[in-house]
């Protein structure tokens, strides 16, 4: 049943003070399905919402907001050496990559500490520390909104790119994700070439990581750069990297030699946007109850009671001032709504 004029400030991590026109949460397909015939759904603007760790809200929604809580982890094949697992779209992804850790299931241990749900994890392709969540995903279930009707989308189907899927473009707002399939390996090698990881392992004093040690200094990274969104707001990277020519790279390493960048192909390479934007002067810059994070100039905060609006006008300060100083448009990654 739908709520009318519903409280979501505990429900994004921006702490955005904002409601729902309409609200409602679902913990079935069944429910979900009965939840889509209500009128209201085909003529008001809709939302999904997971964990809300990747929005940022800049008014009430004038319209259906639609909570997936859908649970269960299920296994489907088990063998020696891998393993099938179903993921209700609702469950917790840092749950899950905990569970997968503690019964020795490798492949997602890098993506430890992520926020947000799993039925997510597919929308923006998520990934952090050399590992993406597309590289374990072998399927995505997902109801159509007009049609009530269940589909698999084939892992080549989601067309996953870097922070970015189909759901984020041709078939946008059109499913809403029910399950996730993931193939996650045991006794498998471990992905520890992220040179923090490497490092972090090395203070730890292990040279021969299990699973359990990955994700532990994975962890370890996170908490010591990334904020906290129970302590303060934010929802992880406002920008992705930007890609630029390699003609590009070497013109501005005239002018600033310290550039980092990481190569993509023969033609490309990327640029962490962190570095453009401490570079340009934002990383740590206080404008009262909102700004850029000090250990991490990719993350913008709210520090008690911001306005979505000063974010997304922050936002575009940045934009403008990064096109002025490097002649690099960045994009942004967060939802703004
Ligand atoms: P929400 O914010 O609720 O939704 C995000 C988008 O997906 C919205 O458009 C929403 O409508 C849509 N959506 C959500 N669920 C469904 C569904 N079931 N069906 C259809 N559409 C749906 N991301 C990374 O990739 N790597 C990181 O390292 C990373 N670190 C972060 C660190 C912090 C501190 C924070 C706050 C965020 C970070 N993020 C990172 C971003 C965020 O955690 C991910 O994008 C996450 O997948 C969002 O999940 P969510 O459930 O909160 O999605
Ligand atoms: N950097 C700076 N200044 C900063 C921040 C970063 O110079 O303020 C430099 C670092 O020194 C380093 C480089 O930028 O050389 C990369 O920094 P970091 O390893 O912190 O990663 P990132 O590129 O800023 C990306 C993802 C994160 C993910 C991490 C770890 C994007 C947009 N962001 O950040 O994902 O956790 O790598 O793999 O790709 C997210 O998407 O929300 C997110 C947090």
């Amino acid at each position: 049943m739908l709520v009318a004029s519903y409280p979501l400030l505990d429900l994004n991590t921006f702490h955005m003070d904002v409601k729902a026109q309409w609200f409602a949460s679902f913990s079935s397909k069944t429910e979900l399905r009965a939840l889509l015939t209500d009128r209201r759904i085909s003529e008001e603007p809709l939302l999904i919402l997971g964990g809300g760790s990747n929005i940022l809200f800049t008014e009430d929604f004038e319209g259906v907001v639609l909570k997936n809580n859908i649970k269960g982890i299920h296994i489907v094949e088990e063998s020696n050496d891998s393993i099938l697992v179903d993921v209700g779209a609702g469950e917790n992804w840092h749950q899950f990559v905990l569970h997968a850790v503690d019964n020795g299931w490798a492949g997602i241990e890098n993506l430890s500490l992520i926020p947000g749900s799993v039925g997510a994890s597919p929308i923006q392709n998520i990934g952090a520390y050399g590992v993406e969540v597309k590289d374990v995903i072998t399927s995505v279930e997902a109801v159509n909104v007009h049609t009530k009707e269940s589909r698999q989308f084939s892992n080549a189907e989601c067309l996953f790119g870097y922070r970015d899927s189909i759901f984020k473009r041709e078939e946008k707002g059109k499913w809403i994700i029910t399950k996730v399939r993931f193939a996650l390996k045991k006794n498998a090698a471990l992905n520890t070439t992220y040179g923090a990881i490497k490092d972090t392992l090395d203070k730890m004093g292990i040279s021969v990581p299990s699973i359990k040690d990955v994700s532990q200094a994975v962890i370890a990274i996170r908490q010591s750069k990334l904020p906290d969104p129970a302590q303060i707001g934010n929802a992880g990277s406002f920008f992705k990297n930007p890609e630029i020519s390699i003609n590009q790279l070497h013109s501005l390493k005239e002018n600033y030699p310290a550039i980092v960048s990481y190569p993509i192909d023969a033609t490309k390479v990327k640029v962490p946007a962190g570095w453009l934007i401490e570079t340009a002067g934002w990383k740590g810059k206080n404008f009262g109850s909102y700004g850029v994070h000090k250990d991490q100039a990719l993350v913008l905060v709210n520090y008690g009671n911001a306005d979505g609006n000063d974010i997304k006008q922050l936002a575009q300060s940045i934009k403008h001032s990064i096109w002025e100083t490097f002649g690099i448009q960045l994009e942004t990654e967060v939802n703004i709504i």
